[in-house]
């Protein structure tokens, strides 16, 4: 019988799991990686999972900011932080998008005051959470596709 390729465990760092199958890539984006990091970063797509498929994103030696953590929740409202410290899993946390997100994603209406050249850092409300959906606060528009709009 052929042995299973399995990623290997990590010593420390994040794991990100259960992300939407297929969107590993994005998250890889949003973390800005390979590019301003040094870190070991494994990638598995569409992994069997008891729920289906899903993507594992596996970070070395670092910790994910706030920030990060509410764009994974917008492209993969299913996935699970798990900070790893010596080979064990010491925090593991279900991303959620807070009610209102400020600064991370762009309007995609070109006249929303929030694209202008006036100092207004843009502004969503939360409508739902899985599927993600956005609503601007200034001119109600809700983007097509968000992973598109995340700065
Ligand atoms: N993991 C890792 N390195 C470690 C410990 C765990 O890469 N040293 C990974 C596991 O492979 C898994 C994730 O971190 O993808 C979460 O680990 P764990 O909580 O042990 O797995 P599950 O119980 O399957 O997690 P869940 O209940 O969230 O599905
Ligand atoms: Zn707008």
């Amino acid at each position: 019988m052929k042995k299973e390729l399995k990623i290997p465990q990590i010593k420390d760092g994040t794991v990100i799991d259960h992300i939407t199958p297929g969107n590993a890539v994005k998250v890889l984006r949003i973390l800005r990686i390979p590019r301003g990091n040094s870190s070991v970063i494994s990638v598995a797509i569409n992994v069997k999972s008891h729920l289906g498929k899903k993507d594992i994103v596996k970070v070395e030696n670092r910790e994910l900011d706030p920030h990060e953590v509410d764009k994974i929740a917008l492209i993969a409202p299913k996935a699970t932080i798990n900070i790893i410290r010596n080979y064990e899993v010491a925090e593991k946390h279900r991303v959620k998008l807070p009610n209102e997100i400020t600064g991370i994603v762009t309007c995609s209406n070109p006249t929303c005051v929030s694209n202008a050249n006036e100092p207004v850092k843009s502004r969503f409300r939360v409508i739902n959470g899985d599927p993600p959906r956005i609503k601007c606060y200034y001119c109600e528009r809700e983007p097509d596709d968000i992973s598109e709009r995340i700065i």
